[in-house]
């Protein structure tokens, strides 16, 4: 039991990763999960797929620092302490190139990505030093560690939560609370089919085939092999590990 007796913050919750990491961090005995999401027919689902007393399903929108407010303080009187915020949510925007990109879709996937994690670890870290420090970590991807045409907003936004994770990294180590980014590559869930459609629509599952070719591993993530990631980096055999990033990535950025 990795996690025995800790309390989680999942956000993004109740999509692909977020879900199956709920699920994985259940199992490794964490004593209750908050899973977070702003979507309320994903809240909805996932309360179907995975019921469990020690969960409770907060529908908020990270974005904001009322939803952010709303979920921390949901968190600190159902379980009054907190010691794995996983800040997941995300979203992909369009696939577009800048001079066509627009401009409201920009400063959206900026909200959610970058604003969100920010947000998270300004209104997280004091319930986290309450009771000794944790482990914060981010969802980037390897699109932010690379280039990729047409997705400008996503790749600017992953990118950030490098900087973000660093510096919290530092402004938290003396109370104990770690923070890192992990970066998946394609994993085969609704975002990626999101993404397929955008590069070539109609034609999802050649995109797929074009993305399986640059992973040497020769497939797409699932959301387990992530969620696998992220109980690393929760539980305490990560207890040195602070500042990195890490790939998930089938070897794709070797
Ligand atoms: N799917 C991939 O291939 C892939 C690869 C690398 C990184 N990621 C990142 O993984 C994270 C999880 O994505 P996923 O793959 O599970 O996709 P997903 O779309 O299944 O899950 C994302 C979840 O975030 C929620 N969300 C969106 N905006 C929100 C907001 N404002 N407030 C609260 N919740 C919000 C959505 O409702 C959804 O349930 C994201 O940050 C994504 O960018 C995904």
């Amino acid at each position: 039991m990795e996690l025995d007796g800790k309390i989680a913050v999942i956000t993004g919750g109740a999509g692909g990763i977020g879900l199956a990491t709920a699920r994985l961090f259940l199992e490794q005995g964490a004593a209750g999960v908050a899973v977070v999401d702003f979507n309320q027919s994903n809240l909805d689902a996932a309360q179907q797929a995975l019921s469990d007393d020690r969960v409770i399903w907060i529908q908020a929108d990270v974005s904001t620092t009322e939803g952010v407010q709303k979920y921390m303080k949901e968190v600190a009187s159902t379980f009054g302490r907190l010691d794995v915020l996983f800040l997941n949510a995300g979203v992909e925007g369009v696939v577009r190139p800048m001079i066509d990109y627009p401009e409201d879709v920009f400063d959206q996937v900026m909200a959610v990505n970058v604003k969100g994690v920010w947000l998270g670890m300004k209104y997280g870290f004091p319930l986290l030093r309450q009771h000794g420090g944790g482990s914060v970590i981010i969802t980037s991807s390897v699109a932010g560690l690379g280039g990729t045409p047409s997705v400008s907003a996503y790749v600017a936004s992953k990118h950030a939560t490098i900087g973000l994770m660093r510096t919290a990294a530092l402004e938290g180590a003396p109370d104990q609370i770690r923070v890192n980014t992990i970066h998946p590559s394609p994993v085969d869930n609704r975002m990626m089919r999101s993404l397929e459609e955008g590069f070539a629509p109609g034609q999802g599952i050649a995109a797929k085939e074009n993305f399986t070719k640059m992973i040497p591993l020769g497939r797409y993530a699932s959301n387990e092999d992530i969620a696998q990631l992220a109980l690393f980096l929760a539980s305490d055999r990560s207890s040195f590990i602070t500042g990195a990033t890490y790939v998930v990535d089938g070897g794709m950025k070797a």
